[in-house]
């Protein structure tokens, strides 16, 4: 595995391996990598035939008072997991490589971007659609992999990819869980031994929100009522527990069609978010992800 450290460096790495005709797939990360961000290189290698993986906290999706100094940074050991799970390339710029001084250019995807965790985070997804535009240009894939544990942020990136006319197909891979349900998340490492118990009650919300839906339930009043109340008799202070059409990120009356139910909360000083995409077909239903080639142009 190659290590660089510069937008220059990796475009000149990827450049010369594509023109061997290699298919190149990134997977964007801010690193303290688990499972989870292995299951994406893994979908990535079986894609493409050079991957690309950043490491960089982005510090342009972090708001004031959020955890950007706090954020896990294990960079040696995020380079030994990349290099025996499939990773070609380890791209891990510093921020003064990232971003001049002077930079005044911003990306807003409007009306995905303001919902969900646009509401108590402004800002935020302005700044995740900025640096992956900007590791799009630098490396220059063939294919890019999200995970749909960011749900929001995977459907913003394709509307802004489709939007931009990037010639990128965008693969969203599944949330991967611990045994208990609890969707993988480098701020797990966060929480103390109670909190990590009481974390739990994020996933067990979405699946009291699917075993009604599975009983016949289809009003999303209902649906946000019962998913608050096991958020909250577990202490997670809620932030939202919503239920959205899956493309437009709109609020839903009933379930029906492509729908993602959607929580947030804050455990102590931790923030966790989670959720489930179902596609619902008449007394059929699946989970899914939200992936949505359709809007693109690159369609292979
Ligand atoms: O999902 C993340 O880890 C980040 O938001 C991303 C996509 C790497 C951009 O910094």
């Amino acid at each position: 595995m190659k290590w660089v450290k510069t937008p220059a460096e990796v475009h000149a790495v990827v450049a010369e391996l594509r023109c061997e005709g290699k298919r190149v797939g990134l997977v964007p990360t801010m690193g303290a990598l688990h499972e989870g961000h292995l299951s994406l290189v893994r979908l990535a290698r079986s894609r493409a035939d050079l991957v690309v993986v950043s490491v960089f906290v982005n510090p342009k999706q972090f708001g004031p008072g959020e955890d950007y100094t706090r954020y896990p940074r294990e960079i040696d050991r995020d380079s030994e997991v990349l290099a025996s799970n499939g990773c070609d390339v380890l791209f891990a710029p510093s921020v003064e490589c990232m971003y001049s001084v002077s930079d005044r250019t911003r990306i807003h995807v409007t009306d995905l971007s303001e919902p969900l965790c646009g509401e108590s985070r402004p800002g935020h997804f302005d700044g995740v659609a900025l640096v992956v535009a900007k590791l799009f240009n630098i490396v220059r894939p063939d294919v890019a992999v999200f995970g749909q544990k960011d749900a929001q942020q995977a459907v913003i990136i394709q509307r802004m990819t489709a939007d931009l006319d990037y010639p990128i197909r965008i693969v969203i891979g599944p949330t991967v869980r611990e045994p208990d349900g609890l969707a993988m998340s480098s701020r797990n490492s966060f929480l103390s031994g109670d909190e990590r118990k009481r974390a739990m009650a994020l996933f067990g919300a979405l699946g009291e929100a699917r075993r009604m839906i599975t009983s016949g339930e289809r009003d999303a009043v209902k649906i946000r009522a019962a998913m608050h109340r096991v958020m909250t008799e577990a202490g997670i202070d809620v932030e939202y527990a919503d239920v959205v059409e899956g493309a437009t990120m709109k609020p839903k009356d009933r379930i029906e069609g492509t729908l993602l139910l959607a929580v947030a909360g804050r455990l102590g000083g931790t923030r966790l978010i989670d959720n489930m995409a179902l596609r619902i077909d008449g007394d059929e239903i699946g989970e899914v992800v939200l992936e949505f080639p359709e809007w693109s142009m690159y369609d292979s």
